[in-house]
């Protein structure tokens, strides 16, 4: 079985789908076979993957949605093929997060640097805590240097859950290769590449010490 990593935060715009496609295409680039699963009506990584198979001949990502209800079935069928499962959720936290939770074996809960983010998060670790799911903080939009990042930061720490050591920073980058169906890494070499190198290898350590 492989490990399914569900990405929530009930705050919309937190970065879930951008990090949620990042860490597909940066697990997939490390040589790990990856299914990428939307359970938003809005279908944002949907989109994403739509524009990426128009570019690309051959999908090096598997590709599945569900409804609420629907994860159950179709979290275990992917992750009996695959080694990692990336679960894209909608800006909510309810029962409707129940399946997706239930699922995974990590919470991925992305924090736009701003307090209203970390205001949002503990509706998620509280799910998460309720279905005795581990949850990780990634800090996203990150502006490295500033008061503010810094203040969030010590707030998250805080909070009952781990914080990923790798903050994904506020770069142009991810949301232009979104909207091209690609990812950070995939773009000529910058500083997000080695941002979403560690991220993942970060994630997977985490996935590895469960
Ligand atoms: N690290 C980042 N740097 C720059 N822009 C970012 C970053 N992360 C996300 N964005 C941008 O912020 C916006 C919201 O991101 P995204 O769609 O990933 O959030 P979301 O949590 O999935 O939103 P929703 O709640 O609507 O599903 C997008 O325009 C995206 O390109
Ligand atoms: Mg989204």
């Amino acid at each position: 079985m492989g490990h399914v990593i569900t990405v929530a935060q009930q705050k919309g715009g937190s970065g879930k789908t951008t990090l949620a496609v990042n860490l597909a295409v940066g697990f997939a680039k490390a040589g790990k076979s990856v299914a990428l699963m939307d359970t938003d009506p809005q279908g944002s990584a949907g989109r994403w993957f739509m524009t990426r198979m128009e570019a690309m001949d051959t999908p090096d990502i598997e590709f599945s949605t569900a409804s609420a209800w629907g994860v159950t079935y179709e979290v275990r069928k992917l992750a009996d093929a695959h080694d990692i499962v990336i679960i894209d959720t909608p800006p909510k936290a309810d029962s409707d997060l129940r399946p997706a939770l239930r699922a995974s074996d990590l919470v991925l809960v992305p924090v736009a640097t701003s307090h209203l983010d970390l205001w949002a998060v503990e509706t998620v670790l509280y799910l998460a805590d309720r279905e005795r799911k581990p949850a990780m903080i990634v800090m996203t939009r990150n502006r490295a240097g500033t008061r503010l990042a810094a203040d969030v930061a010590s707030k998250a720490a805080e909070l009952e859950a781990q914080v990923a050591q790798v903050p994904m920073a506020n770069r142009v980058v991810y949301a232009e290769t979104l909207g091209q169906g690609r990812a950070a890494l995939e773009a000529p070499k910058g500083p997000a590449h080695d941002e979403v190198k560690r991220l993942v290898a970060e994630v997977q350590a985490t996935l590895e010490n469960l």
